[in-house]
């Protein structure tokens, strides 16, 4: 009861200390526990992210000045999922980056399937966490299935073995992306353009879980973990630049399940850990 007690009393004040601050950039919510709570907000942190440092990001007027992959390739960009209570964000951000890519390239296969990556790959934790260069090294080498084929079980933290058959007993049939390759700063707008969304990785403040909307920038000091989620686009908002990102937990928590984070900025490590695959 204690610990519940301090937790609430604690979101009181971080939801009031971003509100209340004239210069913040976005606003915060107390959500109901069914989306999602501290404990929750725990479990679903599961990544490491990558110590390559950040280049300098270069305001380009050779791109445009904002970008949504959702209106850049209407009905290919694959809907908003919950990873619940697992650590499995770091193969939601690779299933659903293959998933998308593959859309837009004409392939599609509708989503791609976490669950494979996360009873599979044994060079990750599974609902422990994962990190993106043996995680999409993984993915390059085996391949992914589709969410058909192996839906999701591990909301509850439970982790199955891997399987032999789909769950309808059929053969496994797993689609491998040709290379996987980081991106710096200034190689994440290409590529989004080029070819759809691509994973990324970032710290995560203990502010992020009331994050409602607008354009976020840490406001305390103190971590959390890190989280793994896909950036579909960017734009400026309130003459702030942002990258849109894509979330992992339910299309109620945020802006329908997205959020924009600062850009430019490496604001929490955004724009050092970014992966694509090419499909
Ligand atoms: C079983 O699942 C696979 C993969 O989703 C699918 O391709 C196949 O058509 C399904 N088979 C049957 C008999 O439903």
């Amino acid at each position: 009861m204690f610990f519940f007690f301090i937790a609430s009393v604690f979101a009181e004040s971080i939801v009031e200390q971003v509100n209340n601050d004239p210069t913040s950039t976005w606003v915060a919510v107390e959500y109901h526990p069914s989306i999602i709570n501290h404990a929750r907000f725990i479990a679903r942190l599961g990544h490491t992210i990558s110590q390559i440092p950040a280049e300098e990001y270069i305001y380009r007027n050779d791109v445009p000045e904002s970008f949504d992959s959702r209106d850049q390739w209407p009905g290919k960009i694959l809907p908003v999922r919950n990873q619940q209570q697992c650590g499995s964000c770091w193969a939601f951000a690779i299933a659903e980056c293959v998933g998308d890519r593959l859309e837009v390239a004409g392939k599609g296969q509708g989503d791609m399937s976490p669950q494979d990556l996360v009873s599979c790959d044994k060079t990750d934790q599974a609902c422990n966490g994962g990190e993106f260069d043996p995680a999409w090294t993984w993915t390059r080498d085996n391949g992914i299935t589709t969410d058909q084929c192996l839906p999701y079980v591990s909301g509850s933290g439970r982790v199955p073995q891997c399987p032999t058959k789909c769950q309808n007993g059929s053969e496994i049939i797993r689609t491998k992306v040709n290379s996987y390759k980081h991106l710096t700063s200034n190689e994440i707008q290409e590529e989004i353009i080029a070819h759809g969304p691509v994973s990324a990785g970032f710290t995560v403040y203990m502010d992020f879980q009331f994050y409602r909307s607008g354009v976020y920038k840490h406001k305390v000091p103190i971590k959390a973990g890190g989280h793994a989620i896909l950036i579909i686009g960017w734009g400026v908002e309130k003459n702030t630049p942002y990258w849109l990102c894509q979330n992992s937990w339910g299309n109620t928590w945020g802006e329908k399940g997205h959020f924009k984070i600062l850009r430019g900025k490496n604001e929490c490590g955004i724009e050092q850990d970014v992966y694509t695959g090419m499909v």
